[in-house]
């Protein structure tokens, strides 16, 4: 760890220490001005105080604003800010040098990830490079693929072998001893960060896993820790909850609670080792603050915020989505601001479309999976009709500035299929029934499917179900179909140009397929996600070089898509024009830069179809009479109809008239 020498320092003007007036912070709360003076006291010599001081000037009230309406009401609401604001001190204190110089670029240049430049990759350290020096080794692949973010699934210590693919973390300080140790990652970030490419990690705060030394605490009784997780003695309450809660995972437990060897119950949404913490409880916060800046001081640029829905409760609603769990994010997001401002925040909200808004702000999360986009995509594929998705990007894609999508084909998890209702029936679709029709499709039970998809979490109750499997097996590569290749290339296609963080799974680049060899592995059999996270295999690795193959022809023509945008600024930011293409098959839009010099007009069309479709001439009149299309290499008149082949994808280049 470096030290904190002056000589580290990046303070514009240095005054000298002792000379430095002590701020005192004005707040209607006397409680808040005590707490702040309180850290001053103590600190205000130190020679990073004065970043910090100005940090928490610019943020206490926020961060105050959203903790009060919380715990406000509590006596011990002082002690608790006085904690929290030493929590962020020490953190500050001991953050690296170089993150606090990347602090303050990243402070002068906000809007840094609406580049054009931006394309993210996300693995499992284990599978795809071994563990995390198997990781480092990798970095001139992902610098050659053209990656500028890569998020690692949670590398952090869990129970062994159930721990739900790392989302059941015992330490936030440990990484698992097979991956290496927790220097090692420090040591991928600083690396990865030297070549340009952010290091994304999961901030998993709706739980610990039942190995958290809070966890046993509580289980044994310890006074302090009995009240950071939600243990009932009886059922009376579980079910009272239980009445009005969706259950996730009912493959492992119906319900939101798992018994406890001495008869209690405990809030566990997710599986029965994985216990949800008691965010009423201010310790849990102060606690939870620490575990977060700590993996700041990694060197982590973005941050995943694992299931934020799930994080606030309360008897009689559906205990998702609710206010507080957006104060607790923006109070977080706070937090961030004062001591480790180099880090943004990515809001992984699975939800109804017009609850994955709600947490996107330049004051709560910054990034956001688009999680409708990615089911949309899926959802065109298989009716070959792209209203939905045309739709979505009409009025559900625009977002606040200094935000921006994160654009994906596939993740970790299952598909589900969370376009809303209301927004389907107005194009004369019913949700239920088309959502029926879309897991029957992606499980290869529907004529004409060309996907070997498997269905995750079936449950007959209520006829729910989504979808697990590969891009490329539910893009037909495993059965064969002779439009594979294009379809993968266009759902991608769509993603590197919509806007926003495109978002690659690796393998994807070159067509992993579904790997059944995960019902061998006791800690994964009865989760069928793991069909989709298969190990790197090293041969269709290597295939990827070879233009015969699948792998060959995906590697090259997704590589050919990443250095396309990485040289059109029109892609950067997320502003896009819906174009519509009056051919129920073609999906169209156009992107013009935000903001860069050098953006313009592109206009995407992209067929959904394994049949030629028209573009007719009269819908292409507001366009120049010529137009080159960047990703074929040639010329086309916009003058005659344009004919599009199967599934083909057209970047027309209207720049220069
Ligand atoms: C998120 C993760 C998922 C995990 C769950 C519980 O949804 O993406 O993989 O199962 O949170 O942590
Ligand atoms: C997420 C979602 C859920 C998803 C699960 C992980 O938080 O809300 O739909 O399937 O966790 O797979």
């Amino acid at each position: 760890m470096a030290k904190n020498t002056s000589s580290t320092l990046n303070v514009a003007a240095p005054v000298p220490a002792a000379a430095a007036p002590v701020a005192t912070f004005d707040h209607p709360d006397v409680r808040v001005q005590r707490a702040h003076a309180a850290v001053a006291a103590a600190h205000a010599r130190d020679p990073l105080w004065p970043d910090f001081a100005r940090r928490l000037q610019q943020h206490l009230g926020t961060l105050v604003g959203e903790l009060a309406p919380l715990y406000g009401h509590r006596p011990d609401f002082e002690a608790f800010l006085s904690r929290l604001l030493l929590t962020c001190w020490t953190s500050w204190h001991a953050r690296a040098a170089d993150l606090r110089s990347l602090d303050a670029r990243r402070e002068a240049e906000p809007d840094w990830f609406q580049s054009h430049r931006m394309v993210g990759g996300v693995c499992y350290a284990d599978l795809y490079g071994g563990n995390l020096r198997g990781i480092e080794a990798q970095i001139p692949y992902f610098k050659s693929l053209g990656l500028t973010y890569l998020h690692l699934m949670p590398p952090f210590l869990c129970p062994e072998p159930h721990n739900d693919g790392g989302y059941a973390v015992s330490s936030y300080r440990d990484v698992k001893p097979s991956l290496g140790h927790i220097d090692d990652l420090r040591r991928l970030a600083q690396k990865l960060r030297d070549e340009g490419i952010s290091l994304v990690l999961d901030f998993v705060f709706n739980h610990t896993s039942d190995e958290h030394e809070w966890a046993r605490a509580a289980l044994a009784g310890d006074p302090r820790h009995k009240d950071f997780f939600y243990i009932f003695e009886g059922r009376e309450q579980p079910d009272a909850y239980e009445r009005t809660l969706r259950e996730i995972f009912p493959d492992e437990h119906p319900g939101a609670f798992s018994p406890l060897p001495d008869n209690r119950w405990v809030w566990t949404t997710f599986h029965s080792y994985q216990w949800d913490l008691n965010y009423a409880n201010p310790d849990v916060f102060d606690a939870m603050a620490g575990e977060m800046l700590a993996i700041a001081n990694l060197g982590v640029e973005f941050l995943r915020m694992d299931a934020v829905a799930f994080i606030w409760k309360r008897l009689g609603t559906s205990c998702e989505n609710l206010p507080e769990a957006h104060q607790l994010l923006r109070a977080y997001n706070a937090v961030a601001r004062i001591a480790a401002p180099a880090m943004l925040f990515k809001s992984e909200a699975i939800v109804h479309p017009d609850d994955v808004v709600k947490y996107i702000d330049p004051a709560e999360c910054q990034i956001s999976y688009n999680p409708l986009q990615m089911a949309l995509l899926w959802n065109t594929l298989a009716t070959r009709e792209v209203n939905m998705l045309q739709k979505a990007l009409a009025e559900r894609h625009h977002l606040p500035a200094h935000t921006a999508w994160v654009n994906y084909v596939r993740s970790h998890d299952d598909i589900g299929w969370t376009f809303a209702d209301e927004d389907a029936i107005q194009l004369g679709i019913h949700g239920f029934d088309h959502r029926t029709f879309l897991n029957r499709f992606y499980v290869n039970r529907y004529p004409g499917s060309f996907a070997r998809g498997v269905p995750f979490q079936d449950n007959p109750a209520t006829g729910d179900c989504r979808i697990s499997g590969t891009a490329a097996s539910l893009c037909g590569l495993e059965q064969g179909d002779p439009h594979a290749v294009a379809r993968m290339l266009l759902l991608y296609g769509v993603a590197l140009s919509s806007g926003g963080i495109p978002l690659i799974y690796l393998g994807d680049e070159f067509g992993a397929l579904n790997d059944m060899g995960y019902l061998q592995d006791p800690g994964k059999a009865g989760d069928s996600r793991w069909v989709h996270r298969p190990a790197r295999d090293p041969v269709r690795f290597e295939q990827r070089l070879d233009p015969a193959t699948d792998a060959g022809r995906i590697f090259a023509g997704l590589s050919h898509l990443i250095r396309l945008r990485q040289h059109l600024p029109s892609f950067g930011g997320g502003r896009l024009t819906p174009f519509w293409s009056d051919n129920p098959a073609v999906l169209g839009y156009l992107r013009h830069g935000e903001g860069q010099t050098g953006g313009g007009n592109i206009l995407v069309l992209a067929n959904f179809s394994e049949k030629e479709q028209v573009v007719a001439a009269r819908v292409l009149s507001g366009m120049p009479g010529a137009a080159a299309d960047l990703i074929g290499q040639n010329g086309h008149d916009l003058r005659s109809d344009l004919t599009l082949a199967p599934y083909q994808m057209v970047w027309l280049d209207c720049r220069r008239g």
